[in-house]
């Protein structure tokens, strides 16, 4: 029985009375409503969001157009089996494969799936099914994220998640990040597949070179295994192109998505090459909700909204402030990462995890990804003036963990 107990979202209560499973701790604060970058909890205090439900909603909470999307569909289809076509579907799979095609040069085809694990789950059995029997194995690097899944927990590269789960299902192999020798000794002939992310999130927010995203997919050709690019938290104008390898000029052969897809709608979708995903035969794969019309609603404004603000552009510009602002501010060693998914790195000796509580008490939300990086993703459509907001918050949670450090040290 869980005792866990203390000031969390469902007041004072021990957590065993919380009517959610203890996966993700005692939540803090209970939030009931959003408009672009704010966000509004139960008592009516006011948040900046620069976290975004984590790189979901880059148009912004409760977007407008999107809300209205979700709203018409809802009076007139929610949904109908896989039986059976629904022409929302069909737009926003047309739509996501126009996007590809601009972005690797290729035609492909999709497949709907309500959550990034579930389009990494694709991949891999699109991988395996395309590599055939002997030649099942995807390599991935360690400090990766792909999921929560068994095969997606199998190919995310941090140990210490697996172990609770053991035994993993086999066929995963991991190697270090951004380290190409290691990478050649693993992808043999057992390799169907290389699966990447093109700027690592949960691992710290650390962007792929373009040498080692070329080096991939020289690899992958070399030994006939599938370049597979997680392009989940990456994807839809994040890195202020609309995928991240493209920073690196590459054409992958499959691509994972989800997150910022639907702005907050649950969706998401694996993508391949038309030639790759023949390899799927009918009854291969399924999912009863895989291109729901009220999902693929979402799908498609959220598509027609980036194209019509040119989101990419936006990130670019809007992070390029960020990092700028990010000049001045004590206690700040490196900004890292691509347009809007930054990782800002804090000098030795400040605690991530105590800045993110503090800045949460200021009233910015943003994650303290490892114990000295905070993590911002905020909306694509993140005014000047929340920057300004975001960044005179840091700054000002910053000096004074810095003064307590050099007060600290001086009495030592
Ligand atoms: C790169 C990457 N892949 C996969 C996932 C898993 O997505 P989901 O939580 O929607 O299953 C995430 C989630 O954070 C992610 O960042």
């Amino acid at each position: 029985m869980s005792t866990v107990s203390g000031s969390h979202a469902f007041g004072h209560a021990p957590m065993d009375h919380c009517p959610f499973m203890p996966v993700f701790g005692p939540p803090d604060i209970m939030f009931e409503r959003g408009l672009g970058t704010e966000l509004w909890d139960t008592d009516g205090k006011r948040y900046l969001d620069f976290l975004a439900g984590i790189a979901v909603v880059s148009l912004g909470h409760s977007n407008p157009v999107v809300a209205e999307a979700i709203a018409d569909q809802a009076e007139r289809l929610l949904h109908v089996s896989n039986f059976f076509a629904n022409p929302v579907a069909t737009e926003a799979a047309v739509k996501v494969n126009d996007l590809m095609r601009d972005a690797t040069g290729h035609a492909g085809q999709i497949f709907f799936t309500n959550s990034g694990a579930e389009s990494n789950e694709c991949a891999i059995k699109l991988a395996r099914k395309h590599g055939g029997r002997g030649r099942h194995t995807v390599v991935s690097a360690l400090g990766s994220f792909h999921g929560r899944t068994l095969a997606s927990l199998a190919a995310t590269g941090q140990p210490s998640k697996h172990e609770p789960f053991q035994p993993m299902p086999e066929g995963f192999r991991h190697v270090a990040w951004g380290d190409l020798d290691a990478l050649r000794s693993a992808v043999d002939g057992s390799a169907a597949a290389v699966l990447i992310e093109p700027v690592q999130g949960e691992g710290g927010v650390n962007a792929a070179t373009t040498e080692y995203l070329q080096g991939i997919r020289q690899l992958c050709d070399d030994v006939g295994a599938l370049m597979m690019v997680d392009e989940i938290q990456t994807g839809f104008g994040r890195t202020g192109r609309w995928f991240g390898f493209e920073h690196a000029d590459v054409s992958p052969d499959v691509v994972t998505l989800a997150k910022a897809m639907g702005n907050g709608m649950p969706v998401g979708a694996c993508w391949a090459r038309t030639d790759v995903a023949a390899a799927f035969e009918p009854g291969d794969h399924g999912s009863t909700f895989s291109g729901t019309a009220i999902a693929t609603a979402a799908v498609n404004a959220t598509i027609d909204e980036m194209q019509r603000i040119d989101a990419p552009h936006l990130a670019e510009q809007q992070g390029r402030r960020l990092v700028d602002a990010f000049r001045e501010v004590p206690g700040v060693v490196d900004v890292r990462g691509r347009g809007l998914m930054l990782g800002v790195a804090l000098a030795e000796g400040l605690d991530a995890r105590q800045v993110y509580t503090d800045l949460l008490e200021q009233g910015l939300i943003v994650n303290a990804v490892d114990p000295s990086t905070i993590r911002l993703v905020p909306p694509i459509t993140v005014t000047d003036d929340e920057i300004d907001e975001a960044v005179a918050l840091i700054a000002d949670v910053l000096e004074s963990h810095v003064a307590l450090q050099t007060s600290e040290g001086g009495n030592q």
